[in-house]
């Protein structure tokens, strides 16, 4: 039986890298990654703060568009395998050239290249959400925002915050968010995760983003989440990452059904699959052995996911009828 039809909109392309993928594209470089993997070959991190250092050494051996290209390959692979029809990855300049608008724009051709032979050879659709990454700090972001807003279109189609929470305040990057706004980008950020309720809440009232990547921490305030509800903030929810890095200890502790019974529109996804060793198959296996969720709140949050994707609308009119069930 195939797997049921899936919306994701919280992947980071580089940390869906397989950790094989890494390896070898390390070893034909010659580049040094030790510590980057454990005994088993998979990603070893203690922390989140240990997690973005081995995140960052992993992604030195990404290098050209051409390893991009091949990346976005081997990612969509994997994401049709989990039946994932639609996924938003988060992509920053700050990996893809350094910033340099013209090397940026090299990458994002190679990554879109990709995209097409794999929506042509699985029918998995990928678009593009460009990030700025929190803890480089608002300089970097304003580099990250003009490369962002000179690729806005039908492919670029997101704005995104992303790295260390802990570091600086959404005001910060006030300026990035308001120049994306302008070029048509639609808005996320990271918030909720490492920081309480009063994250999520600058993050909506500085940056005025209608998508909080994670905001689980939201529900540690009942006004927020009333909030949350009113203004029909969609959560990009990604359980097992929470789990994986500590957030929350167990399965039965994530708010996440919780926020869903409040009314919050609550989606699924994975972050970064292959370090926190779960699939979007997985995380919804999870998802209904916890919190007992059926085929119909499966299909549901996949439609809330739909809606919320940042894509043009006829892309979500597909992705919604692709999500009713199928007669065969
Ligand atoms: N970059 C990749 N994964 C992340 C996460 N879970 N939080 C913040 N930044 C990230
Ligand atoms: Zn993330």
């Amino acid at each position: 039986m195939s797997p049921c039809p899936k919306v994701e909109l919280h992947l980071h392309l580089e940390g869906a890298a397989p950790p094989t993928f890494i390896r070898d594209l390390a070893k034909k470089k010659s580049v040094n990654l030790t510590g980057v993997f454990d005994r088993d070959g998979g990603y070893a991190f203690r922390d989140f703060g240990h997690f973005l250092t081995v995140y960052d050494a992993a992604c030195s051996v990404l290098k050209t568009p051409e390893d991009y290209h091949r990346l976005t390959l081997a990612v969509l692979e994997e994401q049709a395998q989990q039946g994932v029809i639609y996924t938003e990855a988060f992509l920053s300049p700050e990996f893809c050239g350094g910033g340099d608008l013209g090397a940026w724009r090299e990458y994002v051709a190679a990554i879109r290249e990709a995209a097409e032979l794999a929506f042509a050879r699985d029918g998995t659709r990928l678009r593009g959400i460009v990030t700025a990454i929190r803890h480089l700090g608002p300089d970097a972001a304003r580099i990250t925002a003009r490369c962002a807003a000179e690729t806005a279109g039908d492919w670029v189609v997101g704005f995104g915050l992303a790295g260390d929470e802990r570091k600086g305040r959404p005001r910060d990057y006030v300026w990035s968010f308001d120049m994306v706004r302008e070029a048509g980008l639609s808005l996320t950020a990271h918030a909720g995760e490492w920081g309480g309720a009063a994250s999520v809440r600058d993050a909506l009232d500085d940056l005025g983003v209608s998508r909080i990547g994670h905001g689980v921490r939201a529900i540690e305030d009942p006004a927020l989440v009333e909030r949350l509800v009113r203004e029909g903030v969609v959560l990009e929810v990604c359980p097992g990452s929470n789990i994986a890095l500590g957030v929350y200890p167990r399965w039965k502790d994530h708010p996440i059904e919780r926020l869903r019974a409040a009314g919050v529109p609550v989606t699924v996804s994975t972050d970064d699959p292959p370090f926190f060793k779960t699939t979007l198959t997985a995380e919804y296996a999870h998802l209904a052995e916890t919190f007992g969720w059926e085929d119909e709140t499966v299909r549901a949050v996949n439609q809330t996911a739909a809606r919320a994707a940042f894509c043009d609308d006829a892309t979500k009119t597909t992705l919604l009828s692709l999500l009713e069930p199928q007669d065969d």
